[in-house]
Formats: structure tokens, sequence, C-alpha cells
């Protein structure tokens, strides 16, 4: 059989051609990265809970008319997607500070901000994604002001959808990134939700405990990422109650 052909490697999930023009095939690696790959490991079964995941938010974001790339989750870790144009830019929606912005602005984590706050940083791993300004994005021409103000409406959207799903099931969505890509359709354009929406790009809080239930756990050495990860797609219907992440064959008595 022929190897297909691999378009494209990174941190977390590997790109390769589809099988119609226009398509390609999303595979999720169990790897796990943060502080700009500096801190790397292994997570058992986090490839196949954040196919899934994104899966879950990508069909319901279509379902409610906001487009994304999804096209059809294949099998465990891969998925068909629409090929799209990246805009280099990370959009990062806030509701409660936490992360580089309480470091930064001195604002102690967990506090409720005035209102949905929106930050963009360029995606460029050489320079650690930095934080740039609409004045940035448009004197540089990484993206218009049209795509400016149709990416912030995505991104809000995203928002109140991610928010309400979490809310339902006793999480606190506090922030998370995204990515929005161009497709073409003559000669058309329109901006879709692209990459994945995952909890190793949102951060998910237990709303009574406080747990943190995304990728703080690794960065911050707080349990098991995996079980973490398992938890949120227990309460969200995504896996069967009785399914944990272990990947391992159990013995049967
Ligand atoms: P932020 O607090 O800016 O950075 P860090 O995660 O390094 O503390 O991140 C805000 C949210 O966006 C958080 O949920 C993680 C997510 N994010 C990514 O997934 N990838 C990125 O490259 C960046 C900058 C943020």
């Amino acid at each position: 059989m022929a190897r297909r052909k691999k378009v494209y490697e990174g941190k977390a999930k590997i790109l390769y051609e589809g099988p119609e023009p226009g398509t390609l095939v999303q595979y999720f690696k169990d790897d796990a990265t943060a502080f700009n790959a500096q801190k790397k490991d292994i997570i058992d079964g986090k490839g196949v809970l954040n196919n899934r995941l994104s899966e879950f938010f990508m069909k319901g974001l279509m379902q409610i008319g906001v487009p994304t790339h999804f096209i059809k989750r294949l099998n465990m870790r891969e998925q068909l997607i629409r090929s799209v144009e990246i805009i280099p830019l990370e959009v990062i929606v806030r509701n409660y500070a936490a992360g580089t912005m309480s470091q930064r602005l001195g604002i102690e984590e967990g506090t409720q901000l005035p209102r949905p706050i929106i930050e963009f940083c360029l995606k460029d791993d050489a320079l650690g994604d930095p934080l740039v300004s609409e004045e940035h994005i448009l004197a540089f021409g990484w993206a218009g002001q049209q795509d400016l103000d149709d990416m912030i409406a995505l991104a809000l959207r995203v928002n109140d959808f991610m928010s309400g799903c979490m809310l339902a099931v006793g999480i606190k969505l506090v922030d998370f990134k995204i990515e929005i890509g161009r497709v073409w359709e003559g000669d058309f354009q329109r901006l879709v939700i692209a990459d994945e929406i995952s909890p190793d790009s949102c951060r998910l809080w237990d709303m009574e405990t406080g747990q943190r239930l995304d990728k703080d756990v690794f960065r911050r050495d707080l349990g098991d990422l995996a079980d973490a990860y398992t938890e949120v797609a227990r309460r969200l219907g995504v896996l069967p109650s009785n399914v944990t992440h272990t990947t391992k064959p159990t013995l049967i008595n």
C-alpha cells in the first residue's frame, strides 16, 4: 500500500494528505508540550481524547452555524478536515484572569473579567508566540480589518458556546485559544475555525473545587493529565462513564 504523504508535523498533531483535493487527515499524537516545548512528555491516550473532544466541540459549533474545518472523525486518532489557509495568529479569549494575563498585569488568577477579552499572539515558535496588537496585525498584513472583525465575532460565538457547554457540566471556561483559517469558495473567501478545540488549548476549572481539568495539570505537575481529560469527556457524555483512559489490556477475571 502506498504510504500517505505527511504535509506537516506539529507538537501535538500530524497532517496527512486527504483522500480528496482540499482535504487533510489530522492525526492526534499523545505528545504533550508546554513552555514552548521546553517541557515534553508522552501521555497515553491524550490523542484519542482530544480527537473525540475536538469532534464534539466542532460538531456542536457547526450545529449553531459557526463554520469549522471539521468534516468527520475517521478513527480513534484521526479526523478528516478541510484544508484551510491558517491565519498566523492565535486568538485567545479570556473570561477569568490566568496564566500570562495574570503574570503580565498582576491580576490574581481566577478574577472574573468585566467582559470577555480577546488577545492575539503571532504564531511563531522561534519568538515564543508574542502578544501583538490589532495595529501590528494590520500594519504587517497578517490579517485585514474585515478578517479581524470576523475573527472577533467568531471567537465570541465560540466562547458563548463553549462556556455554555462547560457550565452545564460544572466546569468554568477560564480561557481558550483557537486558530482560524481561510477557505475559498469560488471568488469568495470565508473564515472557519481550524486546528483543534480541546483541553490542550483551554483552561477548565471545576466549578465546585477549582480542580484543574486542562493542560495546566501537565504544565504545573498537578496530577495525571489523561485522567483530567477523561473527566471532561465523561462529563460531556463523549465517553461512556465506565471508560478510563487506559490503553493497556486489562485482565478479566
Ligand atoms: P496564556 O495564559 O496566554 O499562556 P500560557 O498557557 O502559556 O500560560 O494562555 C491562554 C490560553 O490560551 C490558555 O488556555 C492556553 C491557550 N494557549 C494555547 O493553547 N497555545 C498557545 O500558544 C497560547 C499562547 C495559549
